[in-house]
């Protein structure tokens, strides 16, 4: 057995640690600490350690799971923003809300979004012209906006798009700038920063507010998410929930519900307009299975292809790349004993760019998750979703919007790159592409598709 002490650490400067290279080169960081297993870095005076092993990974989320809360990062900083909704919560209030929430994205249930799903994708694909370039992302963007928003809360979301766009990048940047400081002031002081983050959470409860009073004064039982929560009554009081926490899980939704999943389909265009051999293989396949007609759920297992890549885009550009936790005990992880209040943090990204996992990593490869290679790749390395209690509770919902996504708008579109661009990945609370994905739109003709399927 081992004390946490023995473990490596990476150099860093006096005060700041790495707090230099954790705010400016981070993914370059966790590519470093990943070297290791397990490895100290320091943000300023606090010592974080970074786990970049499977089996530590599994023991932090899973195995000791009871000896972990949410690092300060996002359940501290992301709490003007968030509350106790799902992503940030803790102990009792947590396991009731995670119970109350879960039959809406259990298979059976989210079976029944796919016909809104690829109906909004066709929806926002007749608004686009031949030769048009468009920002990919933001497209994205607004899409998966749109879905989460009617899905779960029978909400029409789309003319806010903007809206909701600016003001989640101010908060994610309020949140990662706070992480990553070594001073920041109480959330109420007016500080630039705060006044920004401020003005971001207003325009966003302007809308959920909204969404809210306008159930309530329907007054009727959708069997929707919104409806759910507001029909939800406590087992031993019978009291329901407030607005403010009805506000706190909606939002959390329509955060968590839509920018990951942008991200995640944003990288896959990028990869796809770089790798025209994989786009091919994408509109042979849905040209084959679908003909030209809109995806349905029952579809999906013959389009294995498709969700490979769009696996593949989430190893290479894992929408949420890193994760905290700290330990509200002494606790051991492996051979190491770590004191209780150390700070973990999980190196998704640096899990799925280890050499150790993934033959080649930094290459496009879809084929890594045609089924029967799947099965051989090494057990707990890819987690795009996290694992254990806390795993995402939209992973299915956010596959099947996916696989759809790509199924619907492949058929019907080409983009292309006019000319090969790296685009750099842009830290933030979710790995983002800096500057958006321009690419131009090429409409498919039914005589094109039929000679790709043939
Ligand atoms: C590609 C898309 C997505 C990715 C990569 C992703 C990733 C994640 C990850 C890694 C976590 C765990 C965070 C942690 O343990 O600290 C998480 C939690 C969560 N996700 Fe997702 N997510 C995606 C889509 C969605 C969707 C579509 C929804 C809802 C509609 C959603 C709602 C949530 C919620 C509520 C939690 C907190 C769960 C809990 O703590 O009980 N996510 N997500």
């Amino acid at each position: 057995m081992e004390n946490s002490a023995a473990i490596p650490t990476v150099p860093g400067l006096p005060l700041l640690g790495n707090l230099f290279q954790f705010r400016s080169h981070r993914l370059a960081l966790q590519r470093r600490l990943a070297e290791s297993d397990v490895a100290w870095f320091r943000m300023g005076p606090i010592p974080v350690l970074m786990l970049s092993s499977p089996e530590l990974v599994h023991a932090a989320l899973v195995d000791q799971v009871d000896a972990f809360v949410k690092s300060r990062g996002l359940s501290h900083f992301g709490r003007p923003l968030l509350g106790d909704g799902l992503l940030t919560s803790e102990g009792e209030v947590h396991k009731r809300n995670r119970k109350l929430l879960a039959p809406a994205f259990q298979h059976k249930r989210i079976a029944n979004y796919a016909e809104v799903m690829a109906a909004d994708t066709e929806r926002a694909l007749a608004a686009w012209s031949d030769g048009a370039t468009l920002d990919v992302a933001e497209e994205m963007m607004k899409l998966t906006l749109t879905i989460v928003g009617r899905t779960l809360f029978d909400a029409d979301v789309t003319a806010e798009s903007r809206v909701v766009s600016q003001a989640l990048t101010d908060a994610m940047e309020y949140m990662i700038d706070s992480v990553s400081s070594l001073v920041s002031f109480p959330y109420k002081w007016p500080t630039p920063r705060n006044r920004k983050m401020q003005r971001a959470i207003r325009a966003l409860d302007e809308i959920v507010y909204r969404i809210i009073r306008e159930r309530r004064a329907e007054n009727v039982d959708k069997g929707d998410v919104l409806s759910m929560l507001l029909l939800a009554r406590d087992e031993d009081d019978g009291a329901g929930l407030s607005d403010p926490q009805v506000r706190d899980e909606v939002m959390t939704l329509i955060l968590a519900g839509h920018e990951t999943t942008a991200n995640a389909l944003a990288w896959t265009w990028h990869l796809l307009a770089q790798h025209p051999e994989a786009y091919d293989r994408v509109q042979a396949e849905t040209d084959r299975v679908l003909a030209g007609r809109t995806p349905r759920m029952e579809d999906l297992p013959n389009l294995p292809y498709t969700l490979s890549v769009l696996k593949e885009a989430m190893r290479l550009y894992p929408p949420a790349y890193l994760m905290g936790r700290e330990a509200t005990r002494d606790v051991q992880l492996g051979p190491h004993l770590l004191k209780k209040g150390t700070i973990v943090m999980i190196n998704i990204f640096g899990l799925h760019h280890h050499a150790a996992y993934f033959t080649d990593p930094e290459r496009f490869d879809p084929d890594r998750f045609a089924p029967a290679a799947e099965k051989q790749l090494a057990k707990g390395a890819y987690m795009p979703f996290g694992a254990g209690p806390r795993i995402c509770i939209g992973n299915h919902f956010a596959m099947m919007e996916g696989h759809l996504i790509l199924a619907t708008l492949a058929q019907r579109v080409r983009f292309v790159a006019d000319a090969p661009a790296a685009i750099e990945p842009e830290p933030l609370v979710t790995l983002r592409p800096r500057g958006g994905v321009p690419l131009r739109v090429i409409l498919r003709r039914r005589q094109q598709r039929s000679t790709l399927a043939a």
